[in-house]
């Protein structure tokens, strides 16, 4: 069967969160099940761009309303990432360094879809299947149905759509549908949702099959999905949930080479020793601590607002018994208030703002504790990622928290559960965090000797997408 995931972000060439973890490793395992998956992004102009060799694969134009656009789409030559790569470029908005963020946001990934439309159309024999990841790829599904440019080729192919994060969805004013190719208007009801374009809401309508990132996700969004609640309830029947898997090979402690010392289920306490040592020498904390992490996007969703507060009553509340240290970027204020507070709590708190995958995985190996209080969270790689490197998940009962993390008083547990997205809750789970570590020993170990060896690989999401494939 022949695959191709159309995505904003495939780790390494660009990510900014989960999605890119996802669509880098994905495909790859669906190819050693003997597929063919390949993936098209958009060519920003990333450092993966300017490591590698590249053949131009096809050349073509295009309108974006009245504008005429050409575009390129090349492909990486040596098969290095596991499965074909492809990638489009559109002179003037593809061609940044940034994936999101611009004010044109819109046009370049209206632009992206008309251009991958274009291209497939032209493909002598054509993809068994279209997987389209989040809203950025969401109007693929309505113009391979209903754009009198391509239907007539497209509108067979079987399309799947992955939900990774229903709060983004991408939707627009009607003033900008004469950026859509020609459509046939009577189902322009199909790009609709609340009077405006919503590509989110559109793909959920157009597609075969539906899929989001986890069970309780799945449940969740019947009830919370940024007003889209009604539509996966009345959608169900085609929505199902396939929890993610992390890339064993790429995420691996005994051979990972972003650490200071590699360890494994049966080395992990000198191991992950080490790694915290190095960790606080560099950000000025005491490695006899507990050394609390927390690594993400610092937005509300992520509860991101309530770390400083948070940090500093733990630290008071704990007599300064415990370290912690963020990773992340994202609200401006946010990132303030953390910078701040490293000044206020030298030698308890530190902060790195900006986005390093290096420090990034020191962090899960080095950390005892990784801290996740998010209010949404379609999935997170974050505590999978955590429980392979022996550190335990500090998570809010939520999404893809909820189905991946047990709690240590219960049997066989696996980290530290709280219910809501508070103040208090954090800091009650950082008491029982300082418990585990300080008159537990014994369990904390065994407990970070087993979380290592839970498996979470790919391999049976990637078949359980390729079954989804046959019944779309
Ligand atoms: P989301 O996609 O919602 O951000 P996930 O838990 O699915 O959340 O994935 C986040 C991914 O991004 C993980 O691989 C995490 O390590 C990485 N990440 C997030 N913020 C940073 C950062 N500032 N530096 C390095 N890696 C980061
Ligand atoms: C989204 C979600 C996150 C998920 C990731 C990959 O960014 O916020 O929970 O793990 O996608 O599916």
């Amino acid at each position: 069967m022949e695959i191709i995931h159309v995505a904003a972000e495939c780790y390494p060439v660009a990510k900014a969160g989960g999605l890119g973890d996802v669509v880098g490793a994905l495909p790859k395992y669906q190819n050693q099940l003997g597929e063919v998956a390949k993936v098209v992004m958009p060519m920003y102009r990333t450092k993966f761009l300017y490591d590698n060799e590249w053949e131009l694969v096809h050349e073509g134009g295009q309108y974006l309303g009245p504008q005429f656009f050409h575009y390129s789409v090349i492909r990486e030559k040596t098969n290095k990432l596991g499965f074909d790569l492809f990638l489009v470029d559109v002179n003037g908005l593809l061609d940044r360094e940034k994936i999101y963020g611009y004010s044109d946001d819109t046009e370049r990934f209206i632009a992206f879809q008309v251009a991958v439309c274009d291209w497939i159309n032209q493909w002598t024999s054509l993809p068994d299947v279209i997987h389209c990841h989040d809203h950025h790829t969401g109007l693929i599904p309505f113009m391979a149905r209903y754009c009198y440019a391509f239907r007539d080729r497209l509108g067979g192919i079987p399309s799947v759509l992955t939900v990774h994060n229903a709060q983004y969805q991408g939707d627009m004013d009607w003033g900008k549908s004469y950026l859509i190719p020609a459509y046939d208007e009577w189902k322009s009801g199909m790009l609709e949702w609340n009077n405006r374009i919503n590509p989110l809401a559109s793909a959920v309508k157009c597609v075969s099959k539906v899929t989001t990132v986890s069970n309780s996700y799945l449940e969740e969004m019947r009830h919370a999905a940024n007003g889209l609640e009604n539509l996966f309830e009345y959608e169900k029947g085609k929505c199902s949930g396939i929890l993610n898997g992390i890339d064993n090979q790429l995420w691996d402690p005994a051979t990972d080479p972003m650490l200071a010392k590699n360890f494994d289920a049966e080395t992990f306490e000198k191991g992950k020793r080490k790694n915290k040592k190095q960790l606080c020498e560099q950000f000025g904390l005491d490695p006899e601590k507990p050394l609390i992490t927390f690594i993400g996007r610092l937005v509300g969703e992520k509860a991101a607002d309530l770390l400083p507060e948070a940090i500093s009553q733990s630290i008071y509340q704990h007599h300064g018994h415990v370290s912690f240290l963020v990773l992340g970027s994202g609200d401006p204020e946010v990132e303030g208030r953390l910078d701040q507070l490293k000044y206020q709590f030298g030698g308890y708190f530190n902060v790195y703002i900006g986005y390093s995958e290096a420090l990034s995985h020191m962090l899960y190996a080095g950390a005892d504790f990784l801290l996740m209080p998010s209010r949404v969270e379609p999935c997170g790689l974050n505590q999978l990622y955590a429980l392979r490197y022996g550190t335990v998940p500090m998570v809010r009962s939520t999404g893809g928290l909820k189905d991946t993390v047990t709690d240590f008083g219960d049997w066989q547990g696996i980290g530290i559960r709280f219910n809501e997205a508070s103040v208090w809750d954090i800091t009650y789970s950082v008491g029982r965090a300082l418990d585990l570590y300080n008159n537990k020993k014994d369990l904390f170990n065994w407990m970070r000797g087993f979380m290592m060896k839970i498996d979470h690989s790919w391999e049976n999401a990637a078949e359980r997408y390729i079954q989804l494939y046959r019944t779309a």
